[in-house]
């Protein structure tokens, strides 16, 4: 065990810090400098992506955070429409498919039972085809799947998943390209965008280097009982994956809302005993995120601010914190501004003396219903 770990106190923190090369694998090979590699979604991947006129995408717990973000892409780049649904609803409910929509599962394990009966429901319900995105090559859904992306980020044995996610992010991505290609994206910006993704394990790298400034901030998260995240557009669902981080290993109860929400419900929340965590880089939204978070600050709130270094950022938090974070661009931002999300959970469950890699009453796989 000791061993495994090398020079890491957990496996989850060893599993964060191999997300550089955990990406770059999954990516090799399957993109180069003219773009998406062919067929890398399987050799009858052709007529089926050229088919699809939607998505409906499937998945449980963090690999249902990884298919929010899909959809944020999928619709701006291939102006496809998505929906995402997390399994234990979807298998039950009769959901309207339309003509030539594709299913789409993620999953680590490739076992979870919801996912998994989701898939087998599928069947009955006049999809075009389906296809999962999985880190288990040998698992149940592989195998049952049309097609199929692996994500290569080796075992993960940290109950809380992390570069399974980012993993799951990176091949989200290369769907996101394909489908964009194929429905008329300008070339110009597909070869910026394949770029920008062929950067993200250094973009990792560097926010990996945030550990001594989060370690930092973990110190005042240890008495909290909790901690409100926010973000918004492609950003909302990194907060909320921020915030089920924090709350599964650390026991904090943590919640994330599109910052846009906030006085529709979680402002009535906010004193100076709430840590507000913000996911802020620069992007279309962010003058709008800044006068939510000035509301926040109104009130007392305790702003932890992680953001690219944006004109007009700088005194955002107040007497709160601001951490830099080099995002690589707007595309791969929810990857690159995970990492510190990670960083931030880990640290303060480190603190507060929990089992960081098995948290009571969680499995890594749930292979029940
Ligand atoms: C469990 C794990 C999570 C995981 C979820 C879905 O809850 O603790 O880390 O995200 O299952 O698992 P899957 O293997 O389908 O991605």
């Amino acid at each position: 065990d000791a061993v495994e770990r090398g020079e890491y106190r957990h496996y989850m923190q060893k599993e964060i810090f191999e997300q550089p090369r955990a990406v770059a694998d999954t990516l090799e090979a399957r993109i180069g400098p003219h773009g998406v590699l062919p067929n890398i979604f399987g050799i009858d991947s052709d007529t089926l992506l050229q088919g699809t006129r939607g998505l409906h995408i499937i998945a449980c717990g963090t690999s249902y955070h990884a298919g929010l973000v899909a959809k944020y892409w999928i619709e701006e780049y291939a102006r496809l429409p998505v929906s995402v649904e997390v399994a234990s609803e979807y298998r039950y409910r009769a959901a309207v498919v339309p003509a030539n929509t594709l299913f789409v599962a993620i999953s680590q394990s490739g076992e979870t039972a919801d996912t998994l009966a989701a898939l087998r429901e599928s069947r009955r319900r006049g999809y075009l085809g389906t296809l999962v995105i999985c880190n288990s090559p040998e698992s149940s859904l592989v195998r049952e799947a049309d097609l199929k992306l692996m994500t290569r980020a080796g075992p993960e044995i940290g109950v809380a998943s992390t570069k399974a996610f980012t993993t799951q992010l990176a091949g989200l991505a290369l769907l996101a390209l394909e489908l964009a290609r194929r429905n008329g994206l300008d070339p110009q910006r597909y070869a910026t965008l394949c770029a920008d993704l062929q950067h993200l394990p250094r973009a990792i790298e560097n926010a990996l280097k945030l550990e001594p400034a989060i370690v930092e901030l973990a110190g005042e998260f240890i008495h909290r009982q909790h901690a409100l995240f926010l973000g918004r557009g492609v950003q909302y669902p990194v907060a909320l994956e921020g915030a089920l981080k924090l709350k599964e290993i650390s026991y904090i109860h943590a919640e994330a809302y599109p910052a846009g929400e906030l006085k529709h419900g979680p402002l009535a929340l906010v004193d100076e005993n709430m840590p507000v965590i913000a996911v802020a880089p620069n992007g279309p939204l962010l003058d709008k995120l800044k006068s939510n978070l000035q509301e926040v600050r109104a009130r007392g709130g305790r702003l932890i601010v992680f953001a690219d270094g944006a004109a007009g950022m700088d005194d955002m938090a107040g007497h709160g914190a601001m951490l830099r974070v080099e995002s690589g661009g707007s595309f791969i931002a929810p990857a690159v501004f995970t990492v510190p999300l990670q960083l931030l959970a880990y640290h303060v469950a480190v603190l507060r003396g929990t089992d960081v890699d098995q948290p009571r009453n969680l499995a890594k796989s749930v292979t029940v219903e």
